[in-house]
């Protein structure tokens, strides 16, 4: 006999129907705890790459690993009940071939029963795209500014300033969707340039620093609570300063420690 959930997750299918309607609410975590904390204001939740810098102290996303997106992907699933979970493909799990990126698609998603998976790229990634869609796995495509590639970009900056680059982002935009993407992350695009892919393709934009004219937004936690203070990208306006706290927590306990000594 099967035990039920009576809650209900949300699905792809949920996100992609949200096409020009209610914005899209998205957050990333990569513990339960942090998950079962986000989990009801969330439609969906990351377990972003974004580990490597937030987490583990890596100057890029680069050498954040297979494993450790699926650990931290099966946490987040552990602490959340609602929200679709998506867990990002990091650099080197899928670049090769479609073949490697179907084998990488079907661990993250046997091994951490997440909802969906996200990989960065446009027109250079469809045929990995199409073979991780075709085979059932629902995917969450990532354009414009692509952290796994900053080396090489020199930086970040800012899509879509020029014609080239438009015309790029609408090509990129347009394969993911023809690939299978139920939804596609604009990162740091021009906002009337977000607003032109928005316009112009049928599935979900989520954006992140890339305006208000997405169907939906979404921002690295850690950013949004203040709890990376070495660096806050100027789009975001953090809510908390939960960095802070920790510092006074940390000097209050010393001073309490100190006073039973003395
Ligand atoms: O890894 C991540 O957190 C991301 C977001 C920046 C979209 O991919």
């Amino acid at each position: 006999m099967s035990i039920q959930s009576t809650i209900k997750r949300k699905t792809a299918p949920d996100i992609r129907a949200r096409k020009g309607g209610e914005p899209i609410v998205m957050l990333t975590s990569y513990h339960a705890h942090t998950a079962a904390l986000v989990d009801r204001y969330c439609d969906a939740i990351l377990v972003g790459d974004s580990l490597g810098n937030v987490m583990h102290g890596f100057e890029t996303t680069v050498p954040v690993t297979l494993d450790m997106m699926i650990l931290q992907g099966h946490a987040v699933m552990r602490g959340s009940k609602h929200a679709l979970v998506v867990v990002d493909m990091p650099f080197g799990s899928y670049e090769a071939s479609k073949e490697q990126a179907f084998h990488s698609a079907v661990r993250i998603l046997k091994e951490t029963h997440c909802g969906a998976v996200k990989l960065e790229g446009g027109v250079n990634r469809a045929a990995q795209i199409e073979a991780i869609t075709q085979t059932g796995i629902p995917f969450m495509a990532h354009i414009g500014m692509l952290p796994q590639t900053v080396r090489e970009e020199g930086g970040y900056r800012i899509k879509g300033r020029t014609q080239s680059e438009i015309g790029e982002l609408l090509a990129d935009a347009r394969a993911v969707e023809n690939a299978g993407a139920f939804s596609v992350v604009l990162e740091i695009v021009l906002a009337e340039v977000a607003k032109q892919i928005t316009n112009t393709i049928d599935i979900p934009t989520i954006g992140i620093g890339s305006g208000e004219h997405c169907d939906g937004q979404i921002l690295v936690t850690h950013d949004l609570i203040g709890l990376f203070p070495w660096f806050t990208p100027k789009f975001v306006s953090p809510e908390a300063r939960v960095a802070e706290e920790i510092r006074r927590a940390a000097r209050a306990f010393i001073e309490r420690t100190r006073s039973i000594g003395t």
